[in-house]
């Protein structure tokens, strides 16, 4: 084993750039004079920095397009779970980095670890026992709790090499909170964030509208992303503000960017769905800054769409279409019309960008014209495609 001491930052496979540029902006902001480092890729979901813990903070506190913020403290090239338990509780014998104190309650997860000559029931054993017996040769006495942990241990093998780090958000960031009805098929909260980095969304000049809007993800995640809204609050406080080595870090609470004043109109011809979406709004915080319309697309003309934006609708703004459709990996009667009639409706709005996030690639040829940008994505473990058109 040994120590190691990085920043990692996990997401959606495909977003490396994406979630650079984002903490760059959050961090360039939040932290004056600050110099970010370019990351190290691992993979085509993951960025690992130099630990530092003002950057650290300002990544668990604003960063929408990750899910996890991990500080990894020590790898292993132990096959074997005997040499693994050895190195691992003398280097925590001999580590003082401000991670552990007397008294805290651990969790220990692992993923990834099928190349390891053990299950992961006795990884995880052996990590808790190394964890535990070596913080005691310090005077450290820890316990484990599997539900109300003080720090969440996360354990995964990468390119042969096991690390162990813990989790600074205390789970995966995607659950923000706001969300208690879903809908039919909500998107991810981070891959609506995603999506939004990658139709490169400006609320001082576009006006964003989701025509299919469902529960809203897109519509709400453009509003806190615009403000860079903190994930957290008083109630849902994150788990690295317990760490002695973030002793002088407090709970960020404000926005980096107040001042914002993003114009975003969602709408949905489900009414069950509006429902959802009002109440996801409400509970995000940002229900009055939604313009939200209950209307099949088709009806979603630019008239109608100005007539209910009114006055907020900015002289002279440039406008982004953005949306995930209905779609299953096959299409179906019902879903070719409404592509059809998608592709209609996007010639209403020249001089607009319009992205989707669907799967399949049939889809493209039924709106027509070629996308500038086409990359795929995974939608859970949906196999998907953004596609971004100039109209
Ligand atoms: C995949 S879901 C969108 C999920 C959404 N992004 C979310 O996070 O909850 C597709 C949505 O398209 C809506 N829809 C289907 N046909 C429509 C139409 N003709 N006009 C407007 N919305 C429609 C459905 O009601 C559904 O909510």
């Amino acid at each position: 084993m040994a120590s190691i001491d990085f920043l990692r930052l996990i997401g959606i496979s495909g977003t490396n750039k994406v979630m650079t540029g984002e903490l760059s902006r959050l961090a360039r902001r939040a932290v004056q004079g600050i110099r970010v480092p370019t990351p190290k890729k691992q993979g085509l979901g993951a960025l690992v920095y130099p630990f530092d813990t003002q950057l650290a903070e300002v990544a668990v506190s604003y960063h929408r397009t990750c899910s996890r913020v991990l500080w990894d403290l020590f790898e292993s090239s132990a096959r074997r779970l005997e040499p693994l338990y050895e190195e691992l509780a003398s280097d925590i014998a001999n580590d003082d980095r401000g991670w552990l104190w007397d008294g805290a309650s651990l969790s220990i997860r692992a993923r990834n670890v099928q190349s390891f000559a053990a299950g992961e029931r006795q990884i995880v054993g052996t990590v808790k026992n190394a964890l535990i017996d070596g913080a005691a040769k310090r005077g450290i006495s820890l316990r484990v709790d599997a539900h109300e942990a003080d720090i969440e241990i996360a354990v995964r093998i990468h390119d042969g090499v096991l690390s162990v780090s813990v989790d600074l958000a205390g789970g995966a960031m995607h659950k923000r909170g706001y969300r208690v009805e879903a809908g039919d098929a909500p998107l991810r909260e981070n891959l609506a964030a995603v999506l939004l980095m990658l139709s490169r969304y400006d609320s001082r000049s576009d006006v964003l509208i989701d025509p299919m809007a469902g529960s809203g993800t897109i519509a709400i995640e453009a509003v806190l992303m615009a403000r860079a809204e903190s994930l957290w609050s008083e109630e849902r406080q994150p788990d690295y503000l317990r760490l002695p080595a973030f002793e002088r870090a407090t709970l960020q609470t404000e926005p980096l960017f107040g001042d914002a004043r993003p114009v975003v109109l969602a709408s949905d011809i489900d009414a069950r769905a509006m429902e959802f979406m009002r109440i996801n709004a409400e509970r995000a915080g940002v229900i009055d800054d939604l313009c939200i319309v209950h209307a099949d697309l088709r009806d979603l003309s630019p008239r109608v769409i100005a007539r209910n934006l009114g006055d907020r609708l900015p002289e002279g703004h440039k406008g982004l279409i953005l949306s995930n459709p209905p779609y299953g990996e096959r299409l179906q009667g019902g879903e070719l019309d409404l592509y059809d009639d998608m592709g209609q409706w996007c010639e209403s709005f020249p001089g607009y960008r319009a992205a989707f996030l669907m799967a399949n690639l049939e889809f493209e040829e039924i709106l027509g014209g070629t996308p500038r940008i086409r990359k795929p994505l995974s939608n859970g473990s949906l196999r998907a495609y953004f596609c971004l058109y100039e109209l």
